[in-house]
């Protein structure tokens, strides 16, 4: 038993190297560099300002439609009282604004940003089925959740230039990302 430990630890010291060695082995076929088109597929994500946003266009009506198609099983008709999250508070023509404490906080109301709810549409929903929906739709959707909330009036149209200006309810409702100078009186304990 002894003589056996013995041997096993000089056995174990001259192993290590090879183990390492295995481990730094590489393997050709597996992985190839991502060309720049490819990374550019990923490169999905809208910016507050919605710079990136595609060219396109949608109305409350198209939206409506598509809603129901696509949306109601789980988020309820109209956005309310679904199994899943609520997308509405208030209601056309009067924005809530807040407290956001509960189910509120649910729906595109809550964001400070109005490009907010096409990004996340546009990347995860349906989501059975998220990254299916097509430029067009994602602005009527849009249209459609923003008229429901109250934030936009029904004959309003969702493209990428009025889609940024859009004014949130909620746009005050939280911390700056960056740091302001001066300091802004409203949130003191950020200096
Ligand atoms: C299969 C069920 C399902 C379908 C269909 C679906 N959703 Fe959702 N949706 C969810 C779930 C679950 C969440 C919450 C996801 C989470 O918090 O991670 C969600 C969250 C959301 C949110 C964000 C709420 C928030 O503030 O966090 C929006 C906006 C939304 N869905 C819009 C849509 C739209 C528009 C459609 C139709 C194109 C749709 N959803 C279809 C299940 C669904």
């Amino acid at each position: 038993m002894r003589s056996s430990l013995k041997l096993l630890v000089p056995l174990m010291v001259l192993a290590a190297p090879v183990a390492v060695m295995a481990a730094q082995r590489t393997y050709p076929n597996v992985g190839t560099p991502l060309s720049q088109t490819e990374i550019q597929a990923f490169d999905r994500m809208i910016g507050p300002e919605g710079k990136e946003l595609p060219v396109g266009r949608g109305t409350v009506k198209e939206g409506a439609e598509l809603f129901a198609k696509r949306c109601e099983v789980c988020h309820g008709k109209n956005g309310e009282n679904g199994i899943t999250h609520h997308l509405v508070a208030g209601q056309p023509g009067k924005p809530f604004r807040g407290p956001f404490y509960g189910v509120e906080k649910d729906g595109p109301s809550y964001f400070p940003y109005p490009t907010i709810a096409w990004d996340y549409i546009n990347r995860a929903m349906p989501a059975s089925n998220p990254g299916t929906l097509k430029p067009n739709e994602v602005y009527a959707l849009v249209a459609f959740l923003y008229y429901r909330n109250g934030i936009i009036k029904e004959t309003d149209v969702m493209d990428e230039k009025t889609l940024p200006k859009v004014e949130m309810p909620n746009k005050n409702g939280f911390i700056p990302a960056k740091p302001v100078y001066p300091p802004d009186p409203k949130w003191p304990s950020w200096y």
